[in-house]
């Protein structure tokens, strides 16, 4: 008798407990959990994420929470959700990316958290659309000399196309004039590791770095190719009237707090500058080259801009840019559809939901890829359509309702505008000096990128012919 008290003690504890927690959990979204515990979902989910998180809507609802690797994922899809995300003081960025900046550039927390808002306020200045004009000239001047290595005729895989032109004038650009490599085995080797760091990027920053060998190797090479140039970088005077480059400001911040971590910061940077502008440059121009008439009007506007298209040798202006708005349709369109599956942020307090409680600590996830194929923002959604750009006041620096390509809020990206001018220049020079035409129809996306916008799934080749 005496051991039979505490026993149904217990026992009716432990259904008390299952009970509150069942209640609990009725009060959040549904969950799907998987079987396997802390994995949850996560290969199911890992295989394929954005048909993934299209299933699960259809399946549960506006809203509803994912369980993978330990962390709870909590995707809105719909309005109240979306607010919430965009609006909420109660949901967090820095508390939502610290780690996965910790687990992909050595960045540790403390560090990261003190400094980011100082350099996000320096990121945006120097990239914002009152400074950028002072870019263009350095800009042209770096894709005049990279598009000289094209030669007069030739036909490539147009992602490598894109590569060899974007890597080497965003290096040079936002870090220091002559840092990307000249020689060849130089150039192979910071494109195979920058690629091979970019592809593991979404693994690498959810698992520990042990068990990714190959993606921790490039990581380390990336790192030690900033070791050895930020004494470079530091010390680099820029020509004429340039300002000092974006890496120089961001570095004048960091080492008041430490110098070890100038690599890793290096590192970050170039992924961010690297990694969704050169896939949408190369759907752009896929896009464009795919459709005859768009094409066609894109050679009129730069021919009565520039003159005959390949004549001289151009510089571009910002009013010339001002004349060119299907160029930027275009991009903004590529952007739309291709879009990143998922921006976070991390739920502070409990936040209500529909009818829903999302718990603190919960990840609140907002995909940008779906988002863009809602009717009631974008009518006909799968088609690439550039002229819907019309009506966004792009002369304000306001995009269309619906568009969060670029996320939003206090820490919306901020090399949005240079993004948008550096694939703009490219599609320019490229069209004005060469005739172009793919050779291949386009290829699928890839549907396996979270983090980022889509990436093609297999090559494309491109001919182009000097013209004279
Ligand atoms: C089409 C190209 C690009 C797309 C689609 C894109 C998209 C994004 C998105 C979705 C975010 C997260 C924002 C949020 O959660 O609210 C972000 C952050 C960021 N982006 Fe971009 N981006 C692009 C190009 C660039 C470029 C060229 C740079 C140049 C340096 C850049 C630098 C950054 C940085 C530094 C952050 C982190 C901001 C922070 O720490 O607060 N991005 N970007």
């Amino acid at each position: 008798m005496e051991l039979i008290f505490p026993s149904v003690i217990i026992i009716l504890g432990c259904v008390a407990l299952l009970l509150l927690l069942q209640w609990k959990n009725l009060s959040g979204p549904p969950c799907i959990r998987g079987w396997i515990p802390w994995i949850g979902a996560a290969f199911e989910f890992g295989k394929a994420p954005l048909e993934f998180i299209e299933k699960a809507r259809i399946k549960y609802g506006p809203i509803f929470t994912v369980f993978a690797m330990g962390t709870r994922m909590t995707f809105v899809t719909e309005e109240e959700g979306i607010n919430v995300f965009l609006k909420s003081k109660e949901v967090d960025f820095e508390l939502a990316v610290q780690n996965p900046v910790y687990r992909t550039a050595s960045i540790p927390k403390n560090i990261f958290l003190t400094l980011h808002e100082k350099l996000y306020v320096v990121m945006k200045g120097k990239m914002g659309t009152f400074n950028l004009c002072q870019l263009t000239g350095q800009l042209t001047e770096e894709l005049h000399g990279q598009l000289e290595n094209l030669g007069t005729y030739g036909t490539r895989d147009l992602n490598i196309l894109v590569r060899h032109l974007l890597y080497p004038v965003s290096v040079n650009t936002l870090f220091k004039k002559d840092l990307f490599p000249t020689n060849k085995r130089k150039i192979m080797e910071f494109h195979q590791h920058f690629q091979a760091y970019d592809e593991g990027f979404e693994h690498g920053s959810q698992i520990p770095e042990c068990f990714l060998r190959n993606w921790s190797k490039s990581k380390r090479w990336l790192l030690a190719f900033f070791e050895k140039n930020i004494p470079d970088i530091k010390s680099y005077i820029p020509e004429k009237d340039n300002p000092m480059t974006l890496m120089q400001a961001l570095l004048d911040i960091i080492e008041t707090e430490t110098s070890e971590q100038s690599p890793n910061y290096g590192l970050l940077l170039l992924w961010a500058s690297l990694s969704n502008a050169v896939p949408i440059a190369f759907w752009t121009i896929g896009f464009v080259l795919s459709q005859p008439s768009i094409h066609k009007a894109i050679m009129e506007s730069i021919s009565s801009v520039f003159g005959t298209a390949g004549k001289d040798k151009i510089k571009v202006s910002e009013d010339d840019l001002k004349k060119l708005p299907l160029i930027k349709w275009c991009i903004l369109e590529t952007i739309r559809l291709r879009a990143p599956g998922a921006i976070t942020r991390k739920v502070l307090k409990p936040v209500k939901i529909l009818n829903f409680t999302v718990p603190s600590g919960d990840l609140l996830m907002l995909s940008p890829f779906w988002l863009h194929r809602n009717p009631k923002y974008f009518p006909e959604p799968e088609l690439f359509k550039p002229e819907r750009w019309k009506e966004a006041n792009l002369e304000k620096y306001a995009f269309l309702d619906g568009f969060v390509a670029f996320g939003s809020g206090k820490y919306q990206c901020p090399g949005r505008w240079l993004a948008m001018l550096e694939i703009e220049m490219c599609i320019i020079l490229l069209f004005y000096y060469y005739d172009c035409r793919l050779l291949d129809p386009l290829p699928k996306q890839r549907s396996l990128h979270l983090l980022g916008v889509q990436q093609p799934e297999g090559q494309c080749q491109i001919e182009y012919t000097r013209r004279t």
